[in-house]
């Protein structure tokens, strides 16, 4: 089996950036309403804001994205926006289920990892906080909030490990497709309490122009997002809002020069 080197981006600055995040200032902000909260003050460059303007309007169909990652719906509705994107990780997981050859497999497997990752970023600084502000039991919205950000903490670890390993021969198959067949129990199991528990409560106390307000910020989150899992990086939504754009930026940045890469290999 063969071990994907990877670069830790969690680490030196961007580590001592994520703790000052949680400085006193930030923890006072956590505990409050942070729904409506905006966006921290660093700088949007122009790759995010191209990334931005990508994002097809409210009843667009779907389109490949610059690196050939299947984008999230039209924002009409964020809560709807948010569900038929589940639908897109369930097909996902029936191509890798069905691929024939291993380089099908592996190129599924890939896909998977990239768009959860996205998906899973982008609720962190959406969909999340507004559990704990707007939740209609609000007894539960705390425990409910714990638990989404857990579920992203635990699937991280395990994107990580299907990113970065390759197998080859039936044994180490065998293994990666059980680790995947985990995977998917896990994460089916989350997508089926985020609806019941968050999606469903959260439509009951949304008005239209909520919804179509969490629409755009989903689709701009899911734009920049990072492309890959970070488990050493924050799920909580203050330190994620800082910093999921700026790794977002250097991975498609690395994305860019990998493919870079593999294109001129292949022209000799
Ligand atoms: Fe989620
Ligand atoms: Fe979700």
């Amino acid at each position: 089996m063969a071990i994907l080197p990877k670069k830790r981006i969690y680490g030196g600055q961007l580590r001592v950036l994520s703790e000052a995040a949680i400085s006193a200032k930030q923890r006072s902000a956590i505990e409050e309403p942070i729904a409506e909260a905006a966006e921290p003050g660093l700088p949007v460059s122009k790759e995010q804001q191209q990334a931005a303007a990508e994002i097809p309007p409210a009843g667009e169909a779907p389109s490949a994205g610059a690196a050939g990652s299947i984008q999230p719906p039209g924002p009409a509705s964020g809560l709807d926006a948010i569900i038929a994107d589940h639908q897109t990780i369930k097909d996902l997981f029936n191509r890798y289920d069905t691929a024939v050859t291993t380089q099908a497999k592996v190129a599924a497997a890939r896909e998977l990892v990239r768009h959860i990752s996205r998906h899973a970023s982008a609720e962190e600084r959406t969909l999340y906080p507004l559990v704990r502000e707007k939740h209609p039991q609000p007894n539960l919205a705390k425990m409910l909030y714990d638990r989404m950000v857990m579920d992203d903490q635990v699937n991280k670890q395990i994107l990580d490990f299907l990113e970065t390993h390759v197998p080859s021969g039936e044994a180490e198959w065998a293994v990666y497709d059980a680790t995947l067949a985990k995977f998917r129990s896990l994460e089916e199991e989350h997508l089926a309490t985020e609806e019941a528990e968050v999606i469903e409560p959260l439509r009951q106390v949304l008005d239209q122009a909520a919804l179509t307000k969490l629409g755009r910020k989903w689709a701009a989150a899911f734009a920049n997002a990072p492309t890959h899992p970070h488990p050493g990086g924050p799920s909580d939504a203050a330190r994620a809002r800082l910093l999921h754009p700026v790794v977002g930026l250097i991975d498609r940045m690395r994305d860019a020069l990998t493919t870079e890469s593999s294109s001129s290999a292949g022209g000799h």
